[in-house]
């Protein structure tokens, strides 16, 4: 079982705290964030979405679209706000087969740095205290995403380690998970493996190569995945993992929508190879809080 605490009125990270997080690579803590604030969150996005005009980017989602076009726009997206879809939200015309609202799969990925509701949220002092106490000596905010897990069409997500996509020699990424409606089994929580961030190193690696991306194996050991257990994240409830904390998501077949916001943090004191996927220009580096 992986224990909860209560993040009513979070300061400091505790010896118990951190005696879970080191033991399972998962910290739970209930009632972090107000729910007001997660209501203000999710009214922030749907403004945003409603001043978005999908048909400006259309043509890189239709199923006939060259790849890499669809490579660009996700590659150049670490420093801006861009809007990724569910499959099958497109035809093959490039026109969306759903509302816009109900079509995005994720809006991402720097949010933290150029949406001042967003920023002000991420910046936050108790995502700090998180950072410093859970052993990062000079955090710098990475990456952000908003992630809807829409009703009946939200995908699965498989299993997998978010040192994958964000890597640092040695490993540091630290992922804040933000539950900004309540998450349930029924509508796709996350699952996690607890004990399962041995080792120093992802199984896998997702990097740039060329205008592209590819993946290298490292480990092709399967996850043990018979260990895992349910996260279940009621409202305002914040999931704090490592980079190597092996996790996933169910399809959401219910009808209700399950709305999270993470937060990527690494320490800036570590190596930052420049084949991750996620490169800023110069001019655009990582901030701490
Ligand atoms: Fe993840």
């Amino acid at each position: 079982m992986i224990p909860r605490f209560n993040g009513r009125n979070f300061t400091s990270v505790t010896k118990e705290m951190r005696e879970a997080f080191e033991r399972d690579g998962i910290l739970v803590l209930d009632h972090l964030v107000p729910t007001e604030k997660c209501d203000e969150l999710k009214d922030h996005m749907t403004n945003t979405i409603q001043s978005f005009d999908p048909s400006e980017h259309a043509s890189i989602f239709s199923t006939t679209a060259q790849t890499h076009a669809q490579d660009a726009y996700f590659l150049s997206s670490g420093h801006t706000t861009r809007f990724f879809y569910e499959e099958e939200a497109f035809g093959d015309d490039g026109i969306l087969v759903k509302p816009l609202e109900l079509a995005i799969n994720k809006v991402g990925h720097a949010m933290h740095d150029t949406d001042p509701v967003f920023e002000t949220f991420s910046r936050q002092s108790a995502f700090a205290a998180l950072a410093h106490g859970l052993g990062l000596a000079d955090p710098r905010l990475a990456q952000s995403m908003y992630i809807f897990k829409q009703p009946h069409i939200g995908g699965e997500v498989v299993c997998h380690q978010d040192a994958t996509f964000i890597r640092t020699e040695p490993n540091s990424c630290l992922g804040f998970w933000v539950a900004l409606e309540d998450a349930t089994e029924e509508n796709g929580c996350l699952w996690g493996i607890p004990g399962g961030h041995s080792g120093d190193m992802p199984k896998s690696l997702f990097v740039r190569e060329g205008d592209g991306t590819k993946t290298i194996t490292l480990d092709d050991t399967p996850y043990e995945e018979e260990k895992r257990l349910p996260l279940p994240a009621p409202k305002g409830t914040v999931l704090v993992f490592g980079g190597l904390f092996p996790h996933m998501s169910s399809a959401n077949r219910s009808d209700k929508s399950r709305h999270a916001f993470t937060l990527h943090v690494i320490d800036g004191a570590a190596h930052y190879p420049a084949d991750n996927w996620l490169q800023r220009p110069a001019d655009m580096p990582f901030r701490s809080f």
